[in-house]
């Protein structure tokens, strides 16, 4: 007798849950490695303008790899926004993002386009930005230090425990310091030289900004840094400068991938077609975040390091950014410099 009322009820539910998902707002959910207020104004941006939910969540380079690695068989994300090329990389190559060749990539700087060409198009270059040091004038001077000028300097005794840099295993930028230096010197002096300069070392940090961020506010004296990250904790009115090592030095390639498997790919590639539009590319800079866009009609901040000016080494980014390599980088990192005392 009370069946009715009761289906009636169901039916009604059914109906409007059918409506709710005919009418659900679509969405993207990304993983996003840059710095949060780049990843939060894409985040608003994006959706006002095209009624998206953007779904985001910050992580490292080697965090976000980590992360994609252990969702494989369900993937949640959609999109792997920003955070060093090596990582992304090393996920085409493990087959957990999807190829996808935009019809924008004639549009990108040779090095973006590399960067897709190496992975099968799995990946693309968003930006660049060189390695090098942040420190902190005030904080030298007071402690009567000089500016490092070459990564020789940073082994120097009167630095210990001045300097901050992070973690290979979490962050991409330390990654590019540890690739950066075994191509520079190879790797038994490299290892050995990480082996001096663990002696100087304050904190590994597990996020790749931490350092710089800790130099801008006094925390530390010196970091190993983009330094591409020092001119927008300047604006903020901290006191930090960058430098770039007399030896030569390394750059990432910032990368962007779509996941295999994505739930939302219709939605995913919408959003990765945006990212590499020129227009798109300049939220970087009103984030204050200052690589060098990949697009080449995008303007170019004048806080952007000027490449000409740098000595680069020529980075390896296919070797480099291989599984095997990596991990094996990383594991002997840990195994012989990390855990020794300090
Ligand atoms: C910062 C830099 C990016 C870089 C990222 C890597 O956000 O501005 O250019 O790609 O760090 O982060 P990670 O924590 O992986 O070193």
């Amino acid at each position: 007798m009370n069946h009715k009322p009761a289906l009636a009820a169901v039916a009604l539910a059914a109906s409007l849950s059918f409506a709710g998902t005919a009418r659900a707002q679509e969405q993207v959910n990304i993983i996003c490695s840059v710095q949060a207020e780049w990843c939060n104004l894409i985040q608003t941006v994006y959706g006002k303008t095209t009624g998206v939910k953007v779904n985001m969540s910050l992580k490292g380079s080697g965090e976000a790899l980590a992360q994609l690695i252990a969702e494989r068989a369900n993937p949640k994300t959609d999109i792997w926004f920003g955070g060093t090329g090596d990582p992304h990389l090393q996920a085409a190559e493990q087959g957990l993002s999807l190829e996808y060749k935009s019809a924008a990539l004639p549009q990108l700087h040779d090095w973006a386009q590399a960067q897709a060409a190496q992975s099968g198009f799995k990946t693309v270059g968003i930006y660049s930005g060189p390695l090098g040091f942040g420190y902190n004038p005030e904080l030298l001077a007071k402690k009567k230090l000089q500016p490092p000028k070459s990564w020789a300097d940073l082994l120097k005794p009167e630095y210990k425990g001045e300097i901050q840099v992070a973690n290979p295993a979490s962050s991409g930028t330390a990654y590019t310091m540890v690739a950066t230096l075994v191509q520079l010197w190879g790797e038994d002096k490299a290892f050995e030289y990480m082996k001096g300069l663990h002696k100087n070392i304050q904190t590994y940090t597990r996020s790749g900004t931490g350092p710089i961020k800790a130099v801008a506010r006094g925390e530390a004296t010196v970091s190993i840094s983009f330094v591409h990250d020092g001119p927008g904790e300047k604006l903020q009115g901290f006191p930090v400068e960058t430098i770039t090592p007399a030896e030569g030095t390394g750059a990432e390639i910032g990368s962007m991938s779509i996941i295999k498997g994505a739930r939302n790919l219709a939605a995913a590639k919408k959003f990765y077609e945006w990212a590499l539009t020129a227009q798109a590319q300049q939220f970087g800079a009103a984030a204050k975040q200052f690589q060098l866009p990949s697009n080449k009609g995008a303007k170019v901040d004048p806080n952007v390091p000027d490449f000409k000016k740098i000595k680069f080494i020529k980075y390896d980014y296919a070797k480099y950014g291989a599984s095997a390599e990596r991990r094996r980088l990383i594991a002997k990192w840990e195994k012989d410099v990390n855990s020794l005392p300090r």
